[in-house]
This record gives structure tokens, C-alpha cells and sequence, in this order.
């Protein structure tokens, strides 16, 4: 094989690779689709609070649990949507959002957390991940 051939070669099967490496992995996401969610890591996705299962949304008291990424969030008393990692820091267990005392509550042995994902309560110890929230129109996006 004469080296420009070699290199003709070598150049077309790295190019070759670069294509089929980024059709895996250099896609843009973290959008939503209609009522649906999308997640990458880290955290970033945008849900339609007017539509089911999210509508709980606004209401306030109602919490959703997006399961694909481990994220709870909540309406408080006050109107703010509010979101933080939906697992218990001590155990796993999958918290949730009590209204009438504006704070996050694992039924797994009663640790509680603030609305910004502070330990009030034990027997965990370590903070929730609080997630940013922005809201337009009637989309929110959950990101970190
Ligand atoms: S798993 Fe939440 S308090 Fe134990």
C-alpha cells in the first residue's frame, strides 16, 4: 500500500469514527417534548404544568415525582415551584411534599426537609439537592 493510500484510508475511517462517536453522544437535549420530560445529566428538563401528570403543578400542596430523574417538585402554600432530589438522604426512601407544613417528608423513618432541601428533622443528615426552577408561561424547567 503506497502511504497515500494508507493515508487516504486512515483519514475516511477516522472521520468514520468521529461520525458514528458523536451520533451517540453529541445530540442537544434537555428539552421537553408536549407533557413528556427529557433528561440528560446533570439535571435540566422542561415539563407542561397544564397537562397530566403535571398539573398537579398548580395547585398548591400537589408534587409530582419525576421518576427518570430522581427530582420532586412542588408547589407551595405561597406559589413557588420549588424542586429537590425526590430520594431520602438517608435511606433512599422517595420523599414527599406536605403543604400544610411546607416541607419535604420521607415516610421511611420521618426525617423532613425545608423547602430548600435542609435536614429539619432526622434521622438523615445530609441536604437535598435543590434544583432550580423557571417558569414561562405554563412550561417549567427543572435544572441544576
Ligand atoms: S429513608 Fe428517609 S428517613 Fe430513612
Amino acid at each position: 500500500m503506497e502511504r497515500k493510500d494508507f493515508i487516504e484510508k486512515v483519514g475516511m475511517s477516522g472521520a468514520a469514527l468521529l461520525v458514528m462517536g458523536c451520533l451517540g453522544s453529541c445530540s442537544k437535549s434537555g428539552s421537553s417534548s408536549s407533557g413528556g420530560t427529557t433528561n440528560t445529566n446533570p439535571v435540566d428538563f422542561t415539563i407542561n404544568i397544564t397537562t397530566a401528570p403535571y398539573n398537579v403543578l398548580q395547585n398548591a400542596g400537589g408534587f409530582y415525582v419525576d421518576s427518570a430523574t430522581n427530582v420532586i417538585i412542588a408547589k407551595t402554600s405561597a406559589g413557588a415551584l420549588i424542586a429537590v432530589s425526590s430520594l431520602c438522604t438517608h435511606q433512599a426512601v422517595t420523599i414527599e411534599f406536605q403543604n400544610t407544613n411546607n416541607r419535604f417528608y420521607c415516610s421511611g423513618h420521618g426525617s423532613t426537609f425545608s423547602t430548600a432541601g435542609a435536614v429539619t428533622n432526622g434521622p438523615a443528615t445530609t441536604a437535598l439537592k435543590a434544583y432550580k426552577t423557571a417558569l414561562s408561561g405554563s412550561l417549567l424547567r427543572v435544572y441544576e
